[in-house]
């Protein structure tokens, strides 16, 4: 059976992305996660869905999240946003103990959760204008971020005349103009065609290059994982528990001319492999079997 190894650890990469990696290890520590674990009364007892994850993240970095699905992806970054309390644990940012949601930490979904009666400018202006900040001062600074996602011109739009890319990209306006230190986002790109997605992956990466922010996203797509993270967290299913906290060996700045680099290609079979394991009742004709069709109509001759 075909085993990919895993990745290995920085210091035995190339020297750009050791460099990087030690560069980025000495910053200072922003989000620390110690034993969080999260149980759910559920009819059929206690389900588990999160066992004992710890790891940490440094300022800056760009950690993406990985796990086939139910694995508890999203529970996680509801604790970490303080939307959700853990059963027992620790999450701190900045060395602080996060007790519920703050200005802290930013979020962005893969729904559209822009408010739809509000134009553009005043979906960025909200967290402002909550904060106490005045109107000329905040419509200044959200017009500054709307212009950093390219959407200064639709300023004065309505969500409902936006299309799913441009709806995101405001979202990321209206979270960063809290200036947060974390920018959580849970599969945000899930529900854009693939085209856009590829932009907006190459816009998220122009955007994290200039501004102060750490990431931590949430993605089901194994390429997109690798094309942005600097760290990618494995989590398997029942519990949800730390696989692997893989350091992505493909140098910056990414171009998907690097997705058939040898690093880009090993990273994902190993992705693959941790996601994807081949069940042991399986045989290989199992694996290339058909599944039973019925022919619910005469179709006369192939079509192949
Ligand atoms: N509020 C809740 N009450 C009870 N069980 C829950 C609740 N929220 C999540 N769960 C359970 O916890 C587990 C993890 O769910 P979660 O939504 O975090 O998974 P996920 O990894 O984000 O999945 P997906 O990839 O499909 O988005 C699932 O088994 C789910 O049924
Ligand atoms: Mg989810």
């Amino acid at each position: 059976m075909y085993n990919p190894q895993p990745v290995p650890d920085y210091l035995l990469q190339s020297s750009e992305v050791r460099e990087r990696f030690a560069r980025l290890k000495a910053r200072e520590p922003i989000l620390e996660v110690r034993n969080l674990t999260k149980r759910f009364a559920s009819p059929q007892g206690e389900h588990t869905a999160l066992a004992d994850i710890s790891f940490t993240t440094h300022r800056r970095e760009f950690v993406c999240v990985i796990g086939p699905s139910g694995c508890g992806k999203s529970t996680l970054i509801r604790i970490l946003a303080g939307l959700e309390t853990q059963t027992s644990g620790e999450v701190r940012v900045d060395g602080k103990a996060v007790r519920g949601p703050g200005v802290d930490r930013g979020m962005v979904f893969q729904g559209y959760t822009l408010f739809p009666w509000l134009t553009v400018k005043k979906n960025v202006m909200f967290g402002l204008r909550m904060s106490g900040q005045g109107a000329a001062q905040a419509q200044r600074e959200a017009l500054q971020w709307l212009d950093l996602v390219g959407l200064e011109k639709f300023a004065n739009a309505y969500p409902h005349q936006l299309s799913g890319g441009m709806k995101q990209r405001v979202a990321i306006a209206r979270a960063l103009a809290n200036r947060p230190r974390i920018l959580l986002m849970d599969e945000p790109f899930g529900a854009l065609d693939a085209q856009t997605r590829a932009k907006m992956q190459r816009h998220l990466l122009d955007i994290w290059r200039n501004v102060d922010i750490t990431i931590f996203f949430i993605t089901h797509d194994l390429d997109e994982a690798i094309f942005l993270a600097d760290r990618i967290l494995v989590l398997k299913a029942n519990p949800g528990e730390v696989q692997e906290l893989i350091e992505v060996p493909v140098p910056r700045p990414r171009s998907y001319a690097q997705f058939n680099s040898p690093e880009f290609l090993a990273t994902r079979a190993r992705l693959d492999a941790l996601i994807h394991p081949p069940t042991q009742d399986q045989t290989d004709e199992d694996i290339g079997a058909q599944p039973h069709m019925i022919r619910l109509t005469d179709i006369h001759d192939s079509v192949e």
